[in-house]
């Protein structure tokens, strides 16, 4: 089988910690590394058998990802691919959205998995779950991966949002009401530059480069893909995007 690689984004890190349970669990020589890293190229180079994961934004691929395939597309030519999705509630084909985008050049699409996690949407108050709803969440994610990891060891991998069926609670689900949000990059993201007090985290943080300082306040270029990072990092709590106060961030080293 070779060594597995696990290639992914991760705005808050649910993804990051799925993905690295999950290949270690498939082979204790697996490496993950993020699309933010310079050497993720080189490693989907290198190495035939790709864990593919990000999180699902309106039923559909963050815009950084969606790119990040489109422009990277025949690297993953003649690779076995398995492609994991998180999210926080539902959808209908999470892995299918990727494996669509590489259709054309046809990877061994060998399965795909939907895990659901904590909602990194911090300033909507109908997505907050307590710590403890939060923290059972994540047990149960555990099992999953635990389970099919050994499917996948045994040969027989989950085939989660991969087919047509799939395809249409997706798109009927979410897609035709939300799926223009993620179309293209946004800068829609709200700061509250009374309550902003200069430190820089966002501007470094953000795997979008949006952010930056210009007259001693922090702006943006436009180029948001959602992530939700910045708002569930910036100490002062000054950042929000689709609501307008932030309920409770979302730190992922307070569950893993
Ligand atoms: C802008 C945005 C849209 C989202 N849309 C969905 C959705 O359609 N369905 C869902 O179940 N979760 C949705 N979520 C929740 C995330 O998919 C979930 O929390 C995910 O695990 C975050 O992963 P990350 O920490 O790797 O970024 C959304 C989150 C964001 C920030
Ligand atoms: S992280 Fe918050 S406080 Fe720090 S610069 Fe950004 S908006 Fe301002
Ligand atoms: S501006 Fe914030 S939410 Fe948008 S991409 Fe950057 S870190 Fe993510």
């Amino acid at each position: 089988m070779g060594k597995v690689v696990g290639i992914y984004f991760s705005g808050t890190g649910n993804t990051k910690f799925c993905i690295e349970k999950f290949v270690s669990e498939i082979d204790a020589n697996a490496i993950c590394v993020s699309i933010e890293d310079k050497n993720c190229i080189k490693e989907i180079q290198d190495n035939n058998f790709i864990v593919l994961g990000y999180p699902i934004f309106y039923s559909s691929l963050p815009k950084i990802m969606k790119d990040f395939l489109v422009e990277n597309k025949m690297l993953f030519k003649g690779k076995s691919l398995f492609i994991m999705t998180t999210m926080g509630l539902f959808s209908g084909d999470g892995s299918g959205l990727a494996a669509r985008v590489l259709k054309e050049v046809n990877p061994e699409i060998i399965g795909g998995l939907h895990l659901l996690m904590p909602d990194s949407i911090c300033d909507e108050k109908v997505l907050k779950k307590s710590h403890e709803e939060n923290k059972q969440i994540i047990a149960k994610t555990n099992e999953k991966i635990s389970f099919a990891a050994n499917k996948v060891k045994g040969g027989l991998p989950t085939q989660e949002g991969l087919s047509k069926i799939n395809q249409l609670i997706g798109l009927f689900g979410q897609r035709l009401w939300f799926g223009h949000k993620t179309k293209k990059y946004s800068s829609k993201l709200k700061i509250n530059v009374e309550q902003c007090i200069g430190c820089g985290k966002c501007v470094k943080l953000c795997p979008m480069k949006n952010l930056m300082f210009t007259n001693s306040t922090v702006s943006q270029k436009g180029l948001c893909t959602l992530c939700y990072r910045c708002v569930n990092e910036c100490p002062k709590q000054a950042i929000t995007l689709l609501g307008s106060k932030v309920i409770q961030q979302h730190h992922s080293k307070d569950y893993y």
